[in-house]
């Protein structure tokens, strides 16, 4: 069995992209990029300096001039990689009620974006990588073999999330994560650059009714018919 080179997964906001992906990556012995993480560490960037977020002109120029790291966890407190913004860890900081508030609309200027695709598919062409996304299978790595788009509806997908923040310790509650995601699912799939969409050649798989283990099922399945 020849296993695809690059795995893309893309998709809206807490449709399970990034557990899959891990779980995913682990099996193969791939590597796992949630490319996400560095969109978000931008906006954390952003929200530290003095730089108001509609300043399109500054923002792009500090998602140019910023180093982002993602390395293996160096420590055991749920985390799945470390983030490292300028050399600070930053893993827990970039899922902050205000990235999540603001990192749509800073993904979607052009230069921020382009900025980040560059870096993503230097990642993405050194292959055996599981990446996951917006705009993976559509704009950074359109040659991948295998393309899945993860979808789940608005409901289901809230109270994911209410369950993984909760389960970090904050106070959030339902009303709100929803309209926190029915935000970001607007804004990402109508930005005129690189935006949410599910490409010809993608394989949509409703997650509604599944676990996260029948999803990394379905998805091997799929592997083995590449
Ligand atoms: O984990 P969650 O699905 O909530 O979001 P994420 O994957 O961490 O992505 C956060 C935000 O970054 C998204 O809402 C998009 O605005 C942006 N993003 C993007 O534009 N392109 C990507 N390839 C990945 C994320």
């Amino acid at each position: 069995m020849k296993t695809p080179n690059i795995i893309a997964i893309d998709g809206p906001a807490a449709s399970g992209k990034s557990t899959v992906g891990a779980i995913l990556a682990r099996d193969l012995g791939y590597l796992f990029f949630d490319t996400g993480v560095m969109y978000r560490a931008v906006t954390l960037a952003v929200i530290n300096s003095d730089i108001p977020i509609k300043d399109e002109v500054k923002v792009t120029h500090l998602a140019e001039t910023i180093r982002i790291d993602v390395n293996p966890p160096s420590l055991d407190d749920g985390r799945a990689y470390d983030v490292f913004l300028d050399g600070c860890d930053v893993t827990w900081d970039i899922r902050l009620p205000e990235v999540n508030y603001s990192v749509s609309p800073v993904s979607a200027y052009r230069g921020v974006r382009l900025a980040m695709t560059q870096q993503q598919r230097r990642i993405g062409m050194r292959g055996n990588v599981v990446m996951v996304g917006r705009d993976i299978g559509s704009v950074v790595c359109p040659e991948a073999e295998l393309k899945i788009y993860l979808d789940a509806s608005i409901e289901e997908r809230a109270r994911r999330r209410l369950i993984e923040v909760q389960g970090r310790g904050e106070e959030v509650d339902y009303k709100e994560t929803l309209d926190s995601l029915i935000m970001r699912d607007r804004i990402d799939s109508t930005r005129t650059i690189a935006p949410l969409k599910i490409t010809e050649d993608a394989v949509v798989i409703n997650t509604d009714k599944l676990s996260i283990e029948e999803v990394v099922m379905k998805v091997k399945e799929l592997i083995e018919d590449v």
